[in-house]
């Protein structure tokens, strides 16, 4: 990989799709065998799946929930270099993630937003509070904070619904001197615009991925491979050690 031309003075956006879990073991959407091969979005991933048949919804996130905590799920190296490279570079670095699951949390990223939600979280279309859940979330489950029943849903965005936290998400655009795209396909909006958003404000972007996602003639510079290889080199040479 080329020297990446940035200033330790400048802040650095990252992107993560599902593309840095799959070495730890989590299905992607759209690769061969990815989940959407094996479910319809408007079945389980819309406001009107959800008001249609709740118990085929909250059955699907459940699934994943499971799987998410099984035994040897774990963050992989890529995960861990994004925490190495918050601890040591000098400016800001925010990871945006479309992914809900822990992984970078339980890695250790501390600015992170999950722009698409959080699948160890619940929320009561009642009163509007996030908690912590970690079980299967049964059609009539309490709300932890109000408790009234058959009133939550999993905390993740669905299709047609807002991401989470865009104000600040274009504002650390606006202000980056480099973006890097990880492990996504460059197919759902609005993260899929993100690098327009940041090569109009003046960074330089990167893309690191399997293959070419549909947003690569867009990127800078490019380097292909699994993660767990791409992104561990791609901090080491920011950080001078590659
Ligand atoms: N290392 C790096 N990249 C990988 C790896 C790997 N080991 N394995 C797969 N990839 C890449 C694929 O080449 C693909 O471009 O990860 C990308 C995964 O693409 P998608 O399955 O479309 O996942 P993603 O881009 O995260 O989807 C975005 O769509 O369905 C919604 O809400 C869902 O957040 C998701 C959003």
């Amino acid at each position: 990989m080329k020297a990446i031309d940035i200033e330790p003075d400048e802040r650095i956006v990252i992107l993560t799709g599902a593309g840095i879990s799959k070495e730890s073991g989590l299905d992607t959407f759209r690769c061969a065998g990815g989940l959407w091969s094996k479910v319809r979005i408007e079945d389980v991933a819309t406001p009107e799946a959800y008001a249609r048949d709740p118990a085929r919804v909250l059955g699907f996130y459940d699934a994943r929930r499971r799987g998410l905590l099984e035994q040897g799920v774990e963050p992989n190296a890529a995960h861990r270099a994004l925490v190495e490279l918050e601890r040591r570079w000098p400016a800001e670095v925010l990871v945006v993630t479309q992914n809900i699951d822990d992984l970078h949390d339980r890695a250790g990223q501390g600015n992170l937003i999950h722009m698409h939600g959080e699948l160890l979280k619940a929320r009561c279309t009642s009163c509007g509070a996030v908690s912590p859940w970690l079980t299967d979330m049964p059609r009539e489950a309490a709300c932890p904070a109000c408790a009234a029943r058959g009133t939550l849903r999993p905390h993740v965005v669905w299709f047609g619904e807002m991401p989470l936290e865009m104000d600040r998400i274009y504002a650390a655009l606006a202000g980056c001197g480099l973006f890097v795209s990880i492990g996504t396909s460059g197919q759902v909006y609005p993260a899929a615009g993100f690098v327009r958003e940041a090569r109009s404000a003046g960074a330089r972007t990167l893309e690191l991925n399997l293959d070419p996602s549909d947003g690569a003639p867009l990127f800078e510079d490019a380097v292909y491979g699994p993660a767990t290889e791409t992104v561990p080199a791609f901090v080491a040479g920011l950080l001078g050690r590659g």
